[in-house]
């Protein structure tokens, strides 16, 4: 037997009876009416030992704990009936995706307790989880409630084996290979493009929040990995939505975001405003160092981390001498100041060259020069001169890989839609019309939470 489900764009799907949170999901008609989960600004509350058994540590870091769980009996249903409920968010089931069946999640545990079951959806973490929708290379959220018992703000999330700085320990200087190089790094480009292309940006990108398992571990055999991942020998996701920010806040930015040995000049000189540069910025960082198996900027403290910047871009100021050729990082003229606001000056360093940073001879020549040209594009001084995600997703290094695989696919799903159109009469067409004008104003709204909760019709809940 399957339960129905209708999410809040109205489509109904079946749920799997099997006891496993493996979310496969098939369309079918239904008329029955499920009343939207997250329809307020508070989460449920509810006895996590009732849900969940724990099994052992994950790991831990400035949030909290992450432990390993299992999904008590009978609970498996409620929540893939709650997953499907939540569209648009990262608790929205993926398609197509058919991870092999587990009962075990991981479980992010908050130290902090609140004020007010209200304060917790304002937890950044929480905010990002309700407005960005699902993509494969983001962890799949299941659950997200404050614990009755202790009060603490529990995030159950879906298991992976390890991060990617633990998978780089463990194979002890051993290399990953080209093609598995760039697989992990489209993986991961992908993960960044999504959240960008929701306006937000994730400001913490370093090795221990990319978490990572084998495909073939992951889909339970090699006949049930997708085509688009025949290639990858891990599958990639980007966790840690602690720092998230969406591009419309205004509030003034804190300096010491992010871990310092991937923080971008503009953050290190302290400029007022950031955003999407940051994160590729330390795209690039991540790299090099997944290619190297070596941190490319450990600075010891704020300071030496500027100095290990200049050591290796450059100084960014422009010298009137034809002989002296543009750093690495290029130019940015507001370096200068900044720095002198802080009480220093840059020196006039040469900096290094991209091969000196990147020694893999043993990738083939032109792929190597394709991926020189990538990590030049993120590593600019000037966060207006870096590449955009969209730009670098297009680059030749990054061809026939999940990239463009995701490409293709939204561009057979543009075409499906407007030749759905064209079948539509002029009523249909102007009903569209008017919901989309909707749509655009709630957009503008600066709240993400609140504007997706705006989208919800109804105020009652159901919880568990
Ligand atoms: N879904 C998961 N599956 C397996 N391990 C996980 C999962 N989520 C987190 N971990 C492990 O727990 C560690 C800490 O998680 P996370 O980075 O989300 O916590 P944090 O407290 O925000 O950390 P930070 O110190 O970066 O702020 C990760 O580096 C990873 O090793
Ligand atoms: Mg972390």
């Amino acid at each position: 037997m399957s339960d129905l489900v209708e999410n809040c764009s109205g489509h109904t799907f079946a749920l799997p009876a099997s006891d496993s949170l493996n979310p496969v999901w098939n369309p079918i008609d239904s008329k029955e009416e499920i009343i939207p989960y997250y329809d307020r600004l508070e989460l449920p509350v509810k006895l996590a030992e009732e849900k969940y058994q724990v099994v052992g540590g994950l790991g831990t870091g400035s949030f909290g704990s992450v432990i390993l769980a299992k999904i008590k009996n009978g609970y498996m249903q409620s929540i893939r009936k709650n997953m499907c409920r939540q569209v648009g968010t990262l608790m929205e089931p993926i398609v197509n995706y058919q991870r092999a069946p587990t009962q075990l999640v991981a479980i992010k545990i908050m130290i902090k307790k609140l004020h007010s079951v209200a304060d917790y959806s304002r937890v950044k973490e929480v905010n990002f989880i309700l407005s960005v929708s699902s993509h494969p290379n983001l962890v799949q959220i299941y659950d997200v409630f404050i614990d009755k018992m202790f009060l603490k703000l529990h995030i159950v999330m879906e298991t992976m084996n390890q991060n990617l700085y633990q998978l780089m320990k463990t194979r002890k200087g051993s290399l990953f290979s080209p093609p598995t190089l760039k697989n992990i790094l489209a993986q991961l480009l992908a993960a960044i493009r999504h959240i960008h292309r929701s306006k937000f940006f994730h400001r913490d990108i370093k090795p221990e929040n990319i978490l990572v398992m084998p495909t073939v571990t992951f889909y339970g055999s090699k006949e049930n990995v997708p085509p688009s991942m025949k290639n990858c020998t891990y599958v990639i996701k980007l966790a840690d939505y602690g720092l998230a920010r969406h591009v419309s806040n205004n509030n003034t930015f804190t300096a010491y975001v992010s871990t310092r040995w991937y923080r971008s000049p503009e953050i290190l000189l302290r400029k007022k405003k950031y955003s999407f540069p940051v994160d590729i910025w330390a795209f690039g960082c991540v790299a090099v160092e997944t290619a190297t198996f070596n941190p490319l900027l450990p600075g010891q403290n704020e300071l030496d981390q500027t100095w290990k910047v200049l050591e290796l871009l450059g100084c960014p100021e422009r010298i009137n001498c034809p002989e002296i050729k543009e750093p690495l990082g290029g130019y940015w003229d507001e370096a200068q100041p900044l720095a002198a606001k802080l009480g220093f000056c840059l020196p006039k360093l040469p900096g290094t060259s991209i091969s000196h940073i990147l020694p893999r001879k043993d990738i083939p020549r032109t792929e190597r020069y394709q991926l020189y040209e990538i990590v030049k594009s993120c590593l600019t001084w000037d966060a207006g001169l870096r590449a955009k995600a969209e730009i670098l997703a297009k680059s030749l290094y990054f061809q026939n890989t999940v990239l463009t695989e995701e490409d293709k696919l939204r561009y057979q799903k543009g075409c499906a839609f407007i030749n759905s159109l064209s079948n539509l009469g002029e009523k249909e067409l102007s009903t569209m019309k008017t919901k989309k004008m909707d749509n655009i104003n709630l957009k503008e709204n600066t709240n993400p939470v609140s504007s997706k909760i705006n989208q919800i019709d109804g105020s009652a809940s159901s919880t568990n």
